[in-house]
C-alpha cells in the first residue's frame, strides 16, 4: 500500500463542499469573494477546534474567557494605530485594471511591471486601510463611523482590569477569547486560508516587566505543542521568526504550517510590551495599571499574545489529515488495479463525527435496533446514521470525513446483544456489548 498526501488545495475545497465542510458564500448568486460557510460537517468540526483551543487555554488556573463585541469606540482603533496605520499599499493596473498589493508582487517590486499583464502603466501606490467601516444608528455621517474589528486583541486590553479586578487574578494571568474578525484583504484566497472574514482566537498574558522573554520562550513552545497534541505532524511545522517587528511589538515569532502552497503562517505569537495599555490609558484617560494588594507593588503589564485563526486552523486540520491510502492489485490475467481509501486521519477530538451507526441491511428487523443505538450513542457523541449502500462504501464514506468509529448491526445482534465496532485507521473490529457500546467508545476517543 502506498500512502499520498494531500497535494493541492482544489482536492480538499472539492472534498470540503460534496461532504458538507465547507461551501461558497451566496453561492446560487455568483459566490461572495473570499467568504465561506461551514456546512453540516464543517460546522460541527469548528466547533470542536474552538473547543480544543478554549480548554487548552481556560481550563488552567491563570486564564480568563471573554466575549467582547464586534463593534467597539472608534478611539479604540485610534489608539491601537489600526486607523493610521493599518493599510496596505496599493496599485492599480490602467490596462488590464488589476489591482495588487506593492509590497509583495515579484514583478512589481523588481521591474515595476503588472503581475497580470506586464504593463508599466501604473497608479501610484496607495495606502488603503484593511478595516471595514459602518455607520451606527440612523445617521450615516463621519460622526457615526464604527469599524468592524481586524483583530480581537483590542477586546482584552481594554477589559484587562475589568477581567483582572472580576476575577480576582494576580499578575501573571491571561485573557482568551475567540470571535470574529474582518479584514479588507486586498489579496484575499488560497481557500480558507485568508479570508475578509473570520475567527481569531487570541490569548493575551499580562506579565511584569522584566519576566517577559521568558513567558515569550514558554508561550512559543506551549503553542507549538498544541498543535502537536491535536495530531499535526511535527515535520509540518515549524517556528518563522519575524526579520520586520510590527509596530507595538518588542519580539515575534510564527508557527507556519506546511500547507501545500508552502509553509505559511498559522500563529503568531509576539510580546507586546506595553505597547497596548499605554496607548489606551493615554487615549481614553484612564489608568490601567495593575495594584498588587499584597505587595503594594503598581505597575502597567507587559503584554505576550498567542493568535491563530480558526478557518486557518482549520485548514491545516485537513490538510495534514488527508491521505489516500493506494493499493494496487494485479488479478489472475495479468490486470492490475487500483483501490483508493480516502480518509481523513483527524483526531479524534477534533473530528466532526465520532461514530457512525450502520445496519448491516435496510429490513426493519435491522434498522429499527439500529436507530436505538443511534440514539444511545447519540446522548454523548455526535453521530451519524447510514443505511443506504454497500456496507464497504458506507465505511469509506465515513473514512473520507474522519469518524473514528463505524458500528455494525447485524443479523446476529439481537441474538447476543452486540455489535460490530470497526476503528477507522487500524480497521480492526471488536465485537462489544450494546450495553457497552458508549463506553468503549468514549475510552476509544480518549486512546485512540
Ligand atoms: N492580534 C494580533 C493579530 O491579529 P495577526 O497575525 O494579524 O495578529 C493572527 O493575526 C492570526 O489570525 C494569523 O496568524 C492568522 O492565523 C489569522 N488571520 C489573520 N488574518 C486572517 C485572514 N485574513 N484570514 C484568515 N485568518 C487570518
Amino acid at each position: 500500500m502506498v500512502v499520498k498526501t494531500l497535494q493541492d488545495l482544489s482536492t480538499l475545497v472539492g472534498l470540503s463542499k460534496r461532504r458538507g465542510f465547507v461551501f461558497q458564500s451566496s453561492e446560487i448568486y455568483g459566490g461572495l469573494g473570499s467568504c465561506w460557510d461551514y456546512g453540516p460537517l464543517g460546522s460541527l468540526m469548528k466547533l470542536n477546534v474552538k473547543r480544543a483551543w478554549w480548554n487548552t487555554m481556560t481550563r488552567r488556573s491563570d486564564i480568563v474567557g471573554l466575549d467582547a463585541a464586534i463593534l467597539m469606540h472608534p478611539m479604540v482603533w485610534k489608539a491601537s494605530g489600526h486607523v493610521d496605520g493599518f493599510s496596505d499599499p496599493l496599485v492599480d493596473c490602467k490596462d488590464c485594471k488589476t489591482r495588487f498589493r506593492a509590497d509583495n508582487t515579484e514583478s512589481y517590486i523588481e521591474h515595476k511591471k503588472c503581475p497580470n499583464c506586464g504593463s508599466k502603466n501604473l497608479s501610484e501606490e496607495r495606502n488603503f486601510n484593511l478595516m471595514f467601516k459602518t455607520t451606527m444608528g440612523p445617521l450615516e455621517d463621519s460622526a457615526s463611523v464604527v469599524y468592524l474589528r481586524p483583530e480581537t486583541a483590542q477586546g482584552h486590553f481594554v477589559n484587562f482590569l475589568n477581567c483582572q479586578q472580576s476575577s480576582r487574578y494576580k499578575i501573571p494571568f491571561g485573557i482568551a477569547a475567540i470571535g470574529k474578525s474582518f479584514r479588507n484583504e486586498i489579496t484575499p484566497g488560497n481557500f480558507i486560508f485568508r479570508t475578509r472574514e473570520f475567527e481569531q482566537m487570541e490569548m493575551q498574558y499580562f506579565v511584569k516587566p522584566g519576566t517577559d522573554e521568558e513567558f515569550f520562550n514558554e508561550w512559543k513552545e506551549r503553542r507549538f505543542a498544541f498543535y502537536q497534541k491535536y495530531g499535526i505532524k511535527k515535520e509540518n511545522l515549524k517556528f518563522k521568526p519575524h526579520e520586520k517587528l510590527a509596530h507595538y511589538a518588542k519580539a515575534a515569532v510564527d508557527i507556519e504550517y506546511k500547507f501545500p502552497m508552502g509553509f505559511s503562517e498559522l500563529e503568531g505569537i509576539h510580546n507586546r510590551g506595553d505597547f497596548d495599555l499605554s496607548q489606551h490609558a493615554k487615549f481614553s484617560g484612564k489608568s490601567l495599571d495593575y495594584f498588587n494588594e499584597a505587595t503594594k507593588e503598581k505597575f502597567l503589564p507587559y503584554v505576550i499574545e498567542t493568535a491563530v485563526g480558526c478557518d486557518r486552523l482549520f485548514l491545516a486540520f485537513m490538510c495534514d489529515a488527508y491521505r489516500e491510502e493506494v493499493t494496487t492489485t494485479t488479478d489472475e490475467a495479468g490486470k492490475t488495479s487500483e483501490d483508493i481509501r480516502v480518509v481523513l486521519g483527524l483526531h479524534p477530538e477534533i473530528a466532526p463525527i465520532k461514530v457512525c451507526v450502520l445496519p448491516l441491511s435496510k429490513k426493519e428487523e435491522l434498522t429499527i435496533p439500529a436507530m436505538k443505538i443511534r440514539d444511545q450513542l447519540a446522548e454523548e457523541f455526535d453521530v451519524q446514521y447510514d443505511e443506504t449502500a454497500s456496507i464497504g462504501k458506507r465505511y469509506r464514506r465515513q473514512d473520507e470525513i474522519g469518524t473514528p468509529y463505524c458500528v455494525t448491526v447485524d443479523f446476529e445482534t439481537a441474538n447476543d446483544g452486540s455489535v460490530t465496532v470497526r476503528h477507522r485507521d487500524k480497521m480492526t473490529q471488536d465485537r462489544v456489548k450494546i450495553t457497552e457500546l458508549n463506553a468503549y467508545v468514549a475510552s476509544g476517543l480518549r486512546n485512540f
